[in-house]
């Protein structure tokens, strides 16, 4: 595989002009390298739609908060995307269609923008002069006159008693200039002088394995900086169930992992503020989501039932919470605001992946697979919604596999056999690891080579191979395993191998999700046929090869032009909900819309999963699964 892509622009001239570019370079500057001119009104801020095109051939890369907020998710989901925000990820060809109304930095309002999500995230800075009061007769305060300034903005007078103590002296200091900032119409800062430039927000979405987050200007929705890190919680249990025993009737280990959770999105606010060189004290709202569990170790909530039967929540409802009871740091009166949970195991990362991808509103049946350690499906469409969750295990995230790791430079993500073993490693350089993508991509060629046989077995047929591709078939110490990079070749000083166990850990996660999917179907009565599109969500960090994933089973059998890779869907419904109060509130309806499959508690299930384990066409699964199913 290489590391260049080709780009084909159909010119309003008619004629097509074609650039190859490094992977990863966006759509406008690819296009402008092709000498292709794509309006860029905004400086390629993502602010505009100057430089909207329409994908015409090859992948859809997943859509940005800023194409949603500017294009809207109809153009979205039509394939049109911003040139500047757009990376390239394989061969493709689009068709400049800017907006005939495009005129700049307009980001609301106007005809052509009808589609585009409204910015309404509830906090709104106004730059004030106030007068003190005069006369010694006065019947009124200084905060009465701030709150007479704010006119119909206000809709309610009540203040916490904080935010008043230091007004008298903010009201002299430079002749009653003021910005006031409130949320949801009640007043929650006064500054002195003109800060109303400056009013951001934080989305995170809270996995069991990583943490990501983005930091947003809440005025245009241009995301200013995106962080992530590993879940620190992760020593205390690698899974949802790991996590909770930990946590289970002990207090301490309970505010022992929501220390670890509240230093991790400290940590990132502090990054996030520094990469964009902007102050944490202007971030006024924080939309989290996040899994159950990770949603109630959050908050400090006991999550010791939440491990047993029947596994419900403590809370399901979206909640509003100043940021100083977390305490984040933030604005000294920001506000987190969470979404709600549908079950046990379905949280609120699962509404947000409902609310991103929109297949609420779908008219035809469309499928979204959150995966992660927990994976978290929901089948349907405008008519009806159901999900389920099935634990995957931290496989994908590249956990728990012996030479695993995120996608991050040095990760194996490609793979070929012919006659030998070709990697393709994330930034060209010496193998480190592998990630969840190339993982699945090497579990689906050695499947097709017969190095693994349809039961997940490293073969022990060695002469049916090419020899180079047989002498990677080697015993270490824990038993056969198959060499992807030979130690002299890696950046490690040793084999990169994948071993017996890393496939069956392998095995466990894509069954889990290829069975939550089969049942959701079953639930729904839809064959994989009748699937208009399958929406693949989750943190890989690379783009999964959907074939592969196809072949190994971890996605039903249906034509691969039907999956879409999405993105992380979680983060995106939290920027959505952060950037609008009406996608927040959306999420309180879609609660009570989205009927839920306990997947334990169906007899059916045990046979789909183990029908699930085997790999390659269902054709060859039969009796092989049912030995995968002992040998586990
Ligand atoms: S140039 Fe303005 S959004 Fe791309």
């Amino acid at each position: 595989m290489t590391d260049t892509v080709e780009l084909r622009i159909d010119g309003e001239d008619g004629r097509e002009h074609s650039v190859t570019v490094a992977r990863g370079t966006t759509i406008l500057d690819a296009a402008h390298g092709a000498g292709v001119e794509i309006m860029a009104t905004c400086g390629a801020r993502g602010r505009c739609r100057s430089c909207r095109v329409k994908l015409v051939d090859g992948a859809v890369p997943p859509p940005s908060v800023q194409d949603t907020v500017q294009l809207g998710p109809e153009a979205v989901r039509e394939r049109f995307r911003l040139a500047c925000q757009t990376k390239l990820i394989e061969d493709t060809r689009v068709r400049p269609a800017p907006p005939k109304s495009e005129s700049g930095y307009q980001i609301l309002g106007g005809k052509a923008v009808t589609a585009a999500m409204a910015l309404d995230s509830g906090v709104e800075k106004q730059p004030i002069v106030v007068q003190p009061p005069k006369s010694e007769h006065h019947q009124t305060s200084d905060l009465e006159e701030v709150l007479n300034a704010l006119g119909t903005s206000v809709t309610t007078r009540e203040v916490v008693p904080d935010l008043v103590r230091d007004l008298a002296a903010k009201l002299r200091e430079r002749k009653g200039q003021l910005t006031a900032t409130l949320f949801r119409g009640r007043l929650v800062d006064i500054e002195v002088g003109d800060t109303s430039g400056q009013v951001y927000g934080m989305a995170f979405d809270i996995g069991t394995t990583s943490v990501v987050g983005s930091l947003l200007d809440l005025r245009t929705g241009e995301e200013l900086a995106a962080v992530g890190t590993i879940n620190p919680q992760a020593p205390f249990g690698a899974d949802l169930m790991s996590r909770i025993a930990f946590a289970q009737f002990k207090p301490k280990n309970l505010q022992l992992l929501r220390g670890k959770a509240l230093n991790a999105l400290n940590d990132l606010i502090k990054e996030a503020c520094a990469k964009a060189d902007v102050s944490a004290a202007h971030i006024y709202k924080i939309v989290v989501v996040g899994n159950t569990c990770m949603h109630h170790i959050l908050l400090g909530i006991d999550v010791s039932y939440l491990g047993l039967a029947p596994y419900a929540p403590v809370i399901r409802d979206a909640q509003t919470i100043p940021a100083a009871d977390l305490p984040l740091k933030a604005a000294p009166r920001a506000h987190v605001c969470t979404l709600p949970i549908l079950a046990g195991f379905v949280g609120a990362d699962a509404l947000a992946c409902v609310l991103s991808t929109r297949i609420y509103d779908s008219e035809e049946i469309r499928v979204m697979v959150d995966i992660g350690t927990n994976g978290e499906m929901v089948i349907g469409s405008r008519e009806r919604l159901v999900a389920c969750s099935a634990p995957a295990g931290p496989a994908f995230e590249g956990a728990q596999i012996r030479h695993g790791m995120r996608g991050a430079l040095g990760a194996i993500e490609r793979i070929a056999i012919d006659d030998d073993v070709h990697c393709s490693v994330i930034g060209g350089e010496a193998a480190v690891g592998i990630c969840g993508s190339g993982l699945i991509e090497a579990c689906a060629r050695m499947s097709e080579a017969g190095v693994i046989n349809a039961s997940g077995a490293l073969t022990r047929n060695v002469e049916a191979l090419p020899p180079a591709v047989g002498r990677r078939l080697v015993k270490g110490e824990h038993g056969p395993e198959f060499v992807l990079v030979w130690g002299a070749e890696s950046g490690k000083g040793e084999d990169i191998t994948l071993t017996q166990g890393d496939i069956r850990q392998l095995q466990l996660a894509k069954s889990a999700i290829f069975s939550g999917v089969a049942m959701l179907q079953k639930e729904m009565g839809v064959a994989p046929d009748e699937i208009a599109e399958l929406l693949l969500c989750g943190g890989f960090g690379n783009y999964v090869d959907v074939a592969s994933a196809v072949h190994i089973r971890l996605l039903p059998e249906m034509p691969v032009e039907r999956i879409t890779y999405f993105g992380n869907a979680a983060l995106m419904g939290a920027q959505m909900a952060l950037l609008s109060e009406a996608e927040w509130r959306r999420a309180d309806d879609l609660l009570n819309r989205i009927e839920h499959v306990a997947l334990a508690a169906r007899p059916d299930f045990q046979d789909l999963f183990i029908a699930g384990m085997s790999f390659g066409a269902p054709g060859r699964a039969g009796a092989a699964a049912e030995k995968v199913a002992v040998a586990i």
